[in-house]
């Protein structure tokens, strides 16, 4: 029995269909990518050098997460000044030659916007600061009075997403909402200098001939801040329909109405993909054409390595596609998660200490042991799940290392750690440092190759096993495969469909595309008969016609 899902196929056959529809995007993590001058951080003269490995790797585009002026509160996240390059990373020039080096290799760029907040040390936030209570200035943040007799206790109780009060308290005595780090002041989009200040930073990054934009925490931007405001306990109750005070409310999308006019005053128009943590039944309206046009789905993170649950997620968000007239986004690991290939090699059922079951990435990121890591199993599963999600229609989403099989490094030193979540939390939850760690681009040499100067974040010794130059020299590496999928990747994309075909087993998924490929993925243990078909492509070495346990295949017409 076949059940076929048709995804907008009038878009998707047509021969101009936009670049972003299928494209496989690697996001890098510019202060961890590779540093050019030997001061411990990536820079982006370390990416342009490196422009040659990315063309290799057979990517479409590289999302570049924030290499803006910044104090590093949040990794970047924290931007002081949207329309430079921290000085540490480079210069506009410096930007400029990464461009034009990445753009030679046909390779489209599209860099984050954080408009949710600024970093405190942001112009506009030091110029509230100074100008003091009632001022126009502190008009652009959300400044309040405290509560409790004078003042001394925040406006409310709600929490931060990092942990602690969501509220801070300046030397006059008013409190600014912050609804990441306390470095990280929320901005208020009711004020027309917001709007006219990201518009300008849209524009200016589009002159300079980026593609597009990934946006941050898109979802959080408009408040209903009407006083008096929610407890923490009532704000929980509150549905999140449209008309929640702080999240995902239907007004955001009036602002990206205005941008998406800017985006598409280009030609091509500019794309936008919104990271938007929001109830999966309302996802589509951030990829609707007149939002942002794309969003991530980020269920596969939430997945263990399980056919069922990957089935379920694959059909949920193909329809959700064809609602939006989008097309899917498929994403595995990024900056603020577990390494996949971590996630897939801890037991699946890890129990925490108050006996909770939780899922690879919750169980490390909350303190579980990194020695209950099957590093070779994970590995296994990783690349399985990977190349499963390669043979998909859509686009992929791809996080810098995971084409080594790099794992998280689980034990950073508490005074080596970077993330402000483990510090607003007291530790108790380790944060996201752990898929942060510099890359290592050769076995041997300071920092394995990163650069000159060490490293920002520790790395381990036994990076050299996953360095770019031994899986280069390696036919089997992780690196050759991710190169051949992704080579291989752009002959399936022809039109976005697919057609499950039914295997008698619950661990084995089997899909065909329109120009005849058919992908085949055992989730379980027990080797399973392929069909008929020529063997493109496997995660593991297949015998005697058996595809083994926790492996992908990809097979073309005979
Ligand atoms: C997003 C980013 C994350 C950052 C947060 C605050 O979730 O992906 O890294 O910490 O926004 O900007």
């Amino acid at each position: 029995m076949t059940v076929s899902a048709d995804i907008a196929p009038d878009l998707a056959t047509e021969p101009t269909a936009p670049w972003w529809r299928q494209a496989a995007v690697y996001q890098i993590y510019p202060r961890s990518f590779a540093d050019s001058n030997g001061d411990g951080l990536g820079d982006i003269p370390g990416i342009t050098a490196k422009a040659d490995y990315l063309a290799e790797l057979g990517i479409d585009a590289v999302w570049l997460s924030p290499f803006y002026p910044s104090e590093l509160a949040d990794g970047g996240y924290d931007v002081a000044d949207y329309r430079n390059v921290d000085p540490r990373l480079g210069t506009l020039a410096d930007f400029d030659d990464m461009l034009a080096a990445l753009h030679a290799r046909g390779i489209k760029i599209v860099v984050d916007i954080v408009p949710n907040h600024t970093s405190d040390q942001h112009e506009w936030f030091q110029a509230a600061l100074a100008a003091g209570r009632g001022s126009a200035e502190r008009e652009r943040y959300i400044f309040r009075e405290g509560s409790g007799p004078d003042g001394a206790e925040p406006p409310t109780d709600w929490l931060s997403i990092f942990g602690g009060s969501a509220w801070e308290r300046v030397e006059d005595g008013q409190w600014y909402l912050h609804n990441f780090a306390r470095e990280q002041p929320d901005l208020n989009w009711d004020h027309p200098d917001v709007h006219a200040d990201f518009l300008e930073t849209l524009r200016f990054w589009s002159d300079r001939g980026v593609d597009g934009f990934r946006i941050d925490v898109a979802h959080m931007l408009t408040k209903d801040l009407t006083e008096p405001l929610p407890s923490r306990d009532e704000l929980a109750l509150i549905p999140k329909d449209g008309n929640h005070p702080l999240i995902d409310r239907d007004d955001v999308h009036e602002i990206y109405a205005e941008w998406r006019e800017v985006f598409n005053s280009y030609d091509p128009p500019r794309t936008a993909v919104a990271e938007a943590w929001v109830d999966p039944a309302r996802i589509h309206l951030y990829a609707r054409p007149e939002s942002l046009g794309q969003a991530f789905n980020f269920d596969l993170l939430e997945s263990s390595f399980d056919a069922q649950q990957f089935r379920a997620i694959i059909t949920e968000n193909l329809a959700r596609a064809a609602q939006s007239g989008s097309s899917s986004t498929w994403v595995l690991s990024n900056h603020d998660v577990v390494r996949h290939a971590t996630r897939y090699g801890i037991p699946q059922q890890s129990a925490d200490a108050a006996g909770e079951v939780r899922h690879g990435g919750e169980w490390l990121l909350s303190g579980g042991s990194e020695d209950q890591l099957d590093r070779e199993k994970g590995l296994h599963r990783a690349t399985a799940a990977t190349l499963f999600l390669f043979g998909l229609p859509g686009s992929t989403y791809l996080y810098q290392g995971e084409e080594l099989g790099l794992h998280e490094v689980a034990d950073i030193p508490a005074d080596e750690r970077q993330d402000p979540t483990f510090f607003r939390t007291n530790g108790e939850e380790i944060g996201r440092d752990g898929c942060r760690v510099p890359l290592p681009w050769t076995a041997d040499g300071g920092s394995f190759g990163f650069g000159d100067g060490g490293a920002h974040l520790p790395q381990p010794q036994w990076f050299a096993d996953y360095a770019v130059d031994r899986e280069d020299a390696d036919a089997d590496s992780t690196l050759n495969l991710y190169r051949k999928a992704l080579a291989l990747r752009h002959t399936l994309q022809t039109q976005e469909q697919l057609e499950w075909i039914e295997t008698g087993r619950d661990d084995v998924l089997h899909f065909a595309r329109p120009n005849g490929w058919q992908i085949v993925t055992n989730f379980g243990t027990e080797p399973f008969p392929l069909p008929d078909g020529d063997i493109v492509l496997a995660s593991r070495s297949v015998s005697d016609g058996r595809l083994p346990g926790e492996a992908t295949v990809w097979l073309a017409p005979r």
